[in-house]
């Protein structure tokens, strides 16, 4: 008998193999096409992965850095803590150079670094063994923190609402759940029947690529819609709430998340639907104070021009300017939508809350 074909759901976005002390990932430049498993093993390799997108979403990264940084300081060859930190500090650098505004692979690589400098005391294998823990830790807690999130974000929609996403905060963002797709999935579990309007998210295509195929393959009602066509079906008083992910929230609320979001904040704004960030706290970066502090990856422009078509798709050596993210202003967010609750404006204190709640669990 055939065995039964599996479905996206069924792989790990990101994952620790043991066994071959590898990071194993789902190549996500490949979906919807083709389901690859790459399992990787080498520092370099893993830094691509990264960069190329194979594995993104800010906690996906954060959890495949921590991984990483695991697998690179198995591999320093010595006794001496002050070497050992010399070359951990090394590849740390190196991987968190990989991306720079999805603020969860630093804050990853710094949680790794605190269990080498709490633990200078011990043995070098016994600091590798308690970075193997971190790393396990940080993945299981990210399934925790997205159904968390998913609950908060349930309590601000009703069964058949209309629901609006960009790119993919979904499960192939995170360990399970993804951010702005857990309340969706929590709400199919309780039967609620949304219907989701996903923007397909030039220019790489992760909501038509990744968010619609994983929402569909589980069953929910899912619509792909060209960026330009998010304002329009708002019009038509099909949206009841957006909701988005996030790379990096600035103490002031003030939030960047893949290009194109801040143009859906605005229509939202003008057409009186609330637009919420589902945000775990690893992304909440309270050291940056505003938009204006955060650096915006700017990608090449091969990815406007070439990328996904088969012709090129404008005149060759045109300027291009392709920056991946953008800053959603504070003011046009209705909420944002933590593990630790449901922050609002003015975003300056109740983020410090929402903290103070982490510290206090
Ligand atoms: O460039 P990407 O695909 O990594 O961008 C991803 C996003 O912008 C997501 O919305 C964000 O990382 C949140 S994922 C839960």
């Amino acid at each position: 008998m055939e065995e039964k074909k599996k479905s996206i759901l069924d792989y790990d976005t990101v994952a620790l193999d043991e066994e071959n002390h590898a990071l194993v990932i789902i190549d996500q430049t490949q979906l919807p096409y083709q389901t690859e498993i790459l399992s990787l093993t080498k520092q370099e390799d893993i830094w691509n992965a990264i960069y190329l997108l194979q594995v993104r979403g800010a906690p996906a990264i954060g959890v495949a850095a921590a991984i990483g940084i695991y697998l690179s300081a198995r591999e320093i060859k010595t006794a001496d803590f002050t070497d050992f930190y010399q070359e951990f500090q090394k590849a740390k650098d190196y991987l968190d150079s990989a991306r720079p505004t999805a603020v969860n692979l630093s804050w990853a690589l710094n949680r790794m670094e605190e269990v080498v400098l709490k633990n200078k005391e011990k043995t070098i294998p016994e600091i590798v063994e308690r970075l193997h823990q971190e790393a396990v830790e940080i993945r299981e807690e990210d399934i925790w923190v997205c159904k968390t999130i998913g609950e908060y974000g349930l309590t601000l929609v009703n069964p058949g609402d209309g629901l609006l996403t960009h790119c993919n905060a979904g499960q192939l963002a995170t360990v399970k759940y993804g951010t702005a797709t857990a309340p969706m999935y929590l709400g199919q579990e309780k039967g609620y029947h949304f219907r989701i309007f996903s923007d397909e998210t030039r220019p790489l295509l992760q909501g038509a690529r990744l968010t619609s195929f994983e929402l569909k393959e589980s069953g929910l009602d899912v619509t792909v819609i060209c960026d330009n066509m998010s304002a329009s079906v708002m019009r038509k008083g099909w949206v009841n709430a957006v909701f988005v992910g996030c790379d990096r929230v600035a103490a002031n609320g003030d939030t960047a998340n893949k290009i194109g979001t801040s143009m859906v904040a605005l229509a939202a704004k003008r057409y009186g639907i609330p637009m919420y960030i589902c945000a775990p706290t690893s992304t909440i970066d309270l050291s940056t104070i505003s938009g204006e502090d955060i650096h915006i990856e700017e990608r090449p422009a091969e990815e406007v021009v070439e990328m996904w078509y088969e012709k090129p798709m404008a005149p060759d050596g045109v300027k291009v300017f392709n920056p991946a993210f953008d800053v959603t202003d504070h003011d046009l967010i209705a909420g944002i939508v933590t593990e630790y609750g449901i922050a609002r404006a003015p975003y300056t204190e109740s983020l410090k809350e929402i903290f103070k709640k982490k510290e206090e669990a």
